[in-house]
Parts: structure tokens; sequence; C-alpha cells
């Protein structure tokens, strides 16, 4: 696989930002021997993943686990201190981030109204204003913020904000969406509504990886969950036999409600006695 990736990174020499088609195909996304390191801590150190099928993918993990470093590292918002991360066998571009979608937990708006903050982004990926408006109105539709479309972004409820932030990164119809915690201070009709775009993003073709600590939502969303813990990835399996019969010690843990302690060591029920 490394070879692979080495050998298409020769014969085709990375674009410069701008220059290459935003049309180009973005996966599978792969990560090949990733680590990040600070101070001597491993924060992460990950073999090989590969993601961008269609459906959703959930990486589940205590905090600390390195979820959200990763899903950095993948979405080429962070660069490794090793290790290659390519998007169809090419390194991540500027010109082809348009292909993917980012939601965070805590959504990062413009000071301007819920459809503008829609149209500059569809504008800055290339959109004319009239598209951009059209598709932007459609967008907010399908998000249910219709009524809202004058609104201040800012001023939405954090429900509201949250939906608006994924009708943007999926105004553009992304090959891959990244969420990370995106319902964490949701409540639970919220919470529904964004599951819902996400199942039919989904639906449609667009690979999710979402970053939960919420095990319903996984169970409700997932076909595959990634497992990690101490910068690793302990586990990965299709949902059903995941949350049925998790093969990892880690995992089996965390889905019964222990805590890991700062030594690694299981602060469990059993290891109280
Ligand atoms: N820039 C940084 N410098 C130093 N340490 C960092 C940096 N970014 C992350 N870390 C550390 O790396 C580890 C993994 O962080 P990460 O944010 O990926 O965890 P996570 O699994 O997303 O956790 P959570 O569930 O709390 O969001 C943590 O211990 C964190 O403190
Ligand atoms: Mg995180």
């Amino acid at each position: 696989m490394a070879e692979a990736g080495l050998r298409l990174e020769r014969a085709a020499p990375r674009p410069l930002a701008g220059e290459a088609n935003a049309q180009a195909p973005v996966r599978p996304v792969v990560g090949e021997k990733i680590r990040i390191e600070r101070g001597g801590r491993l924060l992460l150190s990950v073999e090989e993943i590969v993601v961008g099928r269609p459906g959703i993918t959930a990486i589940m993990g205590p905090n600390g686990a390195g979820k959200t470093l990763l899903l950095r590292c993948l979405a080429g918002l962070k660069v490794p201190d090793s290790g290659l991360v390519s998007w169809a066998g090419l390194p991540p571009d500027r010109a082809r981030a348009l292909r993917l979608g980012f939601v965070f937990q805590k959504p990062v708006l413009l000071r301007r109204s819920a459809l503008a903050n829609l149209v500059y982004a569809l504008k800055a990926a290339g959109l004319s204003g009239g598209e951009a408006r059209r598709r932007a109105q459609a967008a907010l539709e399908a998000a249910r913020l219709a009524d809202l479309a004058r609104s201040p972004a800012r001023l939405l409820s954090g429900g509201e904000q949250q939906r608006l932030a994924l009708a943007r990164a999926l105004s553009l119809d992304p090959d891959i969406l990244f969420l990370d915690e995106p319902t964490a201070s949701l409540d639970p009709s919220s919470t529904a509504a964004i599951e819902a775009m996400v199942g039919k993003a989904a639906a449609r073709g667009t690979a999710c990886i979402l970053i939960s600590h919420d095990i319903g939502q996984a169970r409700r969303l997932a076909d595959e969950v990634i497992f990690m813990a101490e910068g690793h990835i302990a586990e990965r399996a299709p949902a059903s036999r995941f949350f049925d019969a998790p093969a990892s010690p880690e995992a089996r843990a965390y889905l019964g409600g222990e805590i890991l302690v700062r030594d690694g060591s299981w602060n469990s029920e059993e290891g109280k006695r």
C-alpha cells in the first residue's frame, strides 16, 4: 500500500493549490504509518487506515484517544510528524479539499445571515452568484432552516447553527463528510435532525466519517466502527458485530462504561475488588 502511494506520488507531481481539478477523485482516503508525538508522548500511531466507501463509519473511543487528530490528518487539516496521507493516491491538495465537507462540535459561522453563510461558501467554491443563491436556498430548505434564512447566523440556537454548518458542508455534495462530535451539545430533537441529514447524505453516496461518544447514535447510524484507544486503532468492525461482540478489551471496557485511568489500566469493577 505504501509502495503504491509513493509510486503514484512520483508519477503525478503534486499539483499547486488551485491548479488541480476540483472534480478529481478523493476516495479512497488512505493513511499509512501516521505518527504524532508531543513532548515524548505518542499521541497518534496508526499503521494503516482506508476510508471512503459510501456509508457511515463511526470513530469511537475515550477522551484523548486521538480521534480528532486522526480525522484532521485524513482531512488534510493537519500534517502528521511522519507517515503518508493520500486522497485517491495523491497527497491532499486545496482544490480537491472542495470535495470534502467538515462539521465540528462548535460550528464555525461567519457574522452574517444564515443564507449569506451558505452563499459565501458556495461562491468561494467557484459557483456563480445565481447558482450559489439557488443552491443555498435548497440547502436551507433541506435543513428546515428556510424561515431563518435572513437571521444572523450567530444568533441562531446551537442546534440551528449546527444544522446550518451541516447544510453548508452538504451544499457542495461532498464525496466525504468528516463530522467531529456534531451533536455533542444538542438536545434529542436537534440530534435527530442532524442524524437524518447525515443518513440522507450517506444514502446519496457520501462517505461519512463520524466521531461520536454517543453509543446510541453510533448504533443508529454506523455501518462500521473504528475504535481508538491511546492513539491507535484497537479495532475496526461492522457495527452490528462491534456492538454485539467487541473484540478488543478496550472497546469492551468502553461499552461497559468503564474508565481508562492514566496509567493505562482499566478502572473496572473487577479491578476494584
Ligand atoms: N497540538 C497538540 N499539542 C499537544 N498535545 C495535543 C495536541 N493536540 C492534541 N493533543 C493531545 O493528543 C491527544 C489526542 O487528542 P485528540 O483531540 O485527538 O483526542 P480525542 O480522541 O479527539 O478526544 P476527545 O474525545 O476528548 O475529543 C490528547 O491527549 C490531547 O491532549
Ligand atoms: Mg476530539
